[in-house]
């Protein structure tokens, strides 16, 4: 591929479009890392900065609007600026934003939780879905007393310590940069959908305390898992006392108002919990059995003589996240918000593939609930978008979408109004409808014919 970004007229074509970008990311350039504040938006030769956003939409400082699918990293189930969750967020706003104290909103928000998520009989509230996991692991730990803990490839589980080998690099356990040996080398990685590795390493060990997993596969879906690998490991965890922790960050409040828990009829013994959960304000909470959280209860962990977990966290429940989330499950329980985003990523997938089989482009996209990913076949399968099934492939293939290609198709998407996530996928809210459908597909067909006239894409 020659130099993407110089010679690109896709590459002129977003700059043409985004000059006050442009202008902040070079001031960023000197102040933040990158010119970021969370990796998934670095990319070259800048991201766009945001002014403001609606429902399916945003616009940039430039004036340029955008069909939204990165939905605030998934949490924006609602779509932007929901009015029920602004109206409770501008009531709270209103009241402070921190007491140093125990406020009613906290006891309403976890008994909202407890009612929609199965296995939630009690809930501790954490700022990050990375707290969540964090102290999920803890606990499992503390339990059990065993130290060890199984992760899947790929799947991800927020940037602490214990979660970062195997994500995105680091596929032999070995540690990430800054991370300990001694912390790595407690994390057994297995391959996802893998049943027979699982059984294998529960059934010649004994010193594994907890397994943890993204129930849809990794990155909501991109490298789908089937359901039975679930049971199977339901049942599995249960025959060896080892738990089993659902991290449903994303599922959550997503799949169905029951998370990837609800819709699975599987109960884990502990679940992290963010995103949705507190209605596109910081929030996270693990939540689970009530033995197992005792351990951050003071008068239970005295009660069973058991040391307690200590556990502060300046923003643990603030209460201007728990008021937007409030504000969001209320309406997340009624079940039309899952069925309708799901409905409409259902009909973007279809219309998406329609393109690319008139397009003749050697891809697929695919995706369950209210997500989808672009398959840009870096090995040049044939393809027939139609009738693709992610399953027959392995997860190292589905993830392998050529970067250079990807790059350019998201700067192309961008170029025509449409901003998905950096692997070329994205989410969808309740507010996306037929209107977003049928822009995405025009925007969809433009950039392949912008990478077809650049030569990045084989025929005419
Ligand atoms: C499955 C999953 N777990 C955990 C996290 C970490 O959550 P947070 O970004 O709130 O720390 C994420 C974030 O994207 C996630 O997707």
């Amino acid at each position: 591929m020659p130099d993407t970004l110089t010679n690109s007229k896709i590459v002129a074509a977003y700059r043409e479009r985004t000059p006050k970008s442009a202008e902040l990311a070079a001031k960023a350039q000197e102040l933040l890392p990158s010119g970021i504040a969370h990796d998934a938006r670095y990319m070259k030769p800048y991201g766009i900065y945001v002014d403001h956003a609606k429902g399916p939409r945003k616009w940039d400082v430039d004036g340029n609007e955008y069909v939204d699918y990165f939905g605030g990293h998934g949490a924006l189930l609602l779509g932007h600026n929901n009015p029920s969750v602004v109206a409770a967020s501008h009531a709270a706003l209103d009241q402070g934003t921190h007491f140093g104290a125990n406020h009613p909103r906290e006891i309403q928000w976890a008994a909202l939780v407890r009612k929609l998520v199965p296995c939630a009989e009690s809930v501790r509230f954490t700022s990050s879905g990375t707290e969540a996991t964090l102290m999920a692991v803890r606990l499992a730990r503390s339990v059990t007393g065993k130290s060890k803990f199984v992760r899947f490839l790929t799947h991800f589980h927020g940037w602490h310590d214990h979660m970062t080998s195997g994500h995105a690099n680091h596929f032999d356990g070995t540690p990430t940069a800054g991370v300990l040996a001694g912390i790595a080398e407690h994390v057994i990685l297995l391959t996802p959908g893998d049943v027979e590795a699982v059984k294998r390493t529960f059934a010649s060990r004994n010193d594994i305390a907890c397994v943890i997993l993204e129930p849809t596969g990794t990155s909501f879906g991109a490298a789908p898992l089937p359901p039975s690998f679930l049971h199977m490991l339901r049942e599995e965890t249960s025959k060896h006392g080892i738990f089993l922790i659902f991290d449903e960050v994303v599922t959550g409040f997503r799949v169905s108002p029951g998370g990837a828990q609800g819709e699975f009829g599987i109960k884990p013994d502990l679940t992290s919990l963010a995103k949705i959960l507190a209605g596109g304000l910081p929030g996270g909470a693990v939540v689970g059995r009530r033995d197992i959280l005792d351990d951050l209860d003071f008068d239970a962990a005295e009660r069973k003589k058991r040391e307690k977990i200590a556990h502060p966290g300046t923003y643990n429940a603030n209460p201007l996240s728990a008021a937007a989330g409030i504000a969001a499950l209320e309406i997340v329980g009624t079940g039309e918000p899952c069925k309708q985003a799901s409905a409409t990523a259902a009909s973007l997938r279809a219309a998406l593939n329609d393109v690319i089989a008139e397009e003749r482009v050697p891809w697929a996209v695919h995706g369950t609930f209210s997500g989808f990913h672009f398959f840009l076949n870096a090995q040049q399968r044939p393809v027939d978008p139609h009738r693709f099934d992610p399953m027959t492939l392995g997860y190292k293939e589905l993830l392998s979408n050529p970067p250079a290609l990807s790059k350019l198709l998201r700067l192309a998407l961008l170029a025509n109004g449409v901003d998905v996530n950096g692997r070329i996928g994205g989410f969808t809210s309740a507010t996306h409808g037929k209107a977003e459908v049928d822009e995405t597909a025009r925007a969809l067909r433009q950039s392949i014919r912008m990478l077809r006239a650049e030569g990045e894409l084989p025929g005419a």
